[in-house]
């Protein structure tokens, strides 16, 4: 069996376990963010009150040029009243939407950094985008650790997995806990459809594939989504769905929906999306690990914008 396989299988046996055993389910909060349509999650193991942030999100003001910590401050309000210990802040991928809070996290709360081993691929590709010299390490230093496929991990008593999920970048990872799976910028609510595949390093062919990973777990896995716009007939915000409902009503890749179909409906409708405001000061600052580009002798950090280049 590959490790492609070993994975999916000790996935689906710890999802079947979890949903088995309510002791083995994590309690989820979700913070949504809607200045850039994200969901933040707090994941946390009732038993021991060990939690992992997912996907936190930096305040923004590009025109300005100012940071601020509002979200993250509901993060961390959170994490007190709850009497949790953060262990792990994931990144399920390097964000081209918003800036990741996690460095302020860190030090407010502890825990680790991670984010998939992939990441030094795009640290490559955005490193030259950005022409950044050899002080910025394209080896994913920046963070504590690199997961890989099919890597277990714990969180507290409860059991982790991570899964690559290429596609929308090619270092997207979605991390299960229990019974839940974090999926990233892989598939989002059913009636809204998918993650796009046009950045640089995406590949729809890939996204594909990684989404047909994720909907070979089982049914009742409960999938929390990083972004959300709403939908046609739908004017509340949702992140949270099961493999099953997508299986059955996902616009862009229910079952049937074959790779051909849904590389020609990707790339066509990604042809229509403007790029998102904050990809260049994001991305630039997400391959960092959340960090600022290094200070110029005046002590300013700079966002620098490629122009005529993506
Ligand atoms: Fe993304």
């Amino acid at each position: 069996m590959s490790t492609h396989d070993t994975a999916m299988k000790n996935a689906t046996t710890q999802i079947r376990r979890a949903l088995d055993d309510k002791a083995l389910k994590p309690s989820i909060a979700g913070f949504f963010d809607e200045a850039t349509n994200t969901i933040s999650y707090v994941v946390h193991d009732p038993a021991t009150n060990e939690a992992a942030i997912i996907d936190s999100v930096l305040d923004y003001d590009a025109a300005a040029g100012r940071t601020s910590n509002g979200s993250a401050d509901l993060i961390i309000e959170y994490v007190t009243k709850n009497d949790l210990t953060v262990t792990w802040l994931i990144e399920t991928h390097a964000h081209a939407d918003h800036i990741s809070a996690a460095p302020y996290l860190q030090e407010k709360l502890g825990g680790r950094l991670a984010i998939g081993r992939e990441i030094i691929r795009v640290q490559e590709v955005f490193g030259k985008l950005f022409n950044a010299g050899t002080e910025f390490q394209r080896d994913g230093s920046q963070f504590d650790h690199l997961f890989d496929d099919g890597e277990t991990f714990k969180l507290g008593t409860l059991e982790g997995i991570a899964l690559h999920v290429p596609g929308h970048t090619p270092a997207d990872m979605a991390f299960i806990i229990g019974d839940a799976a974090f999926v990233g910028d892989t598939i989002f609510m059913p009636d809204f459809g998918t993650a796009r595949a046009d950045f640089p390093g995406g590949d729809a062919r890939q996204l594909y594939q990684s989404i047909k990973r994720l909907l070979s777990l089982p049914e009742d896995t409960r999938l929390f989504l990083c972004h959300d716009y709403k939908a046609p007939g739908r004017d509340e915000y949702a992140w949270e769905t099961t493999v099953g409902q997508q299986k059955r009503e996902n616009v862009h890749v229910k079952e049937g929906t074959s790779e051909d179909e849904f590389v020609e409906m990707r790339t066509a409708r990604d042809k229509t999306l403007a790029m998102p405001k904050l990809i260049m000061p994001s991305v630039q600052v997400n391959i960092r690990g959340g960090r600022l580009p290094e200070p110029e002798d005046n002590g300013v950090s700079y966002i620098k914008i490629p122009v005529n280049a993506v």
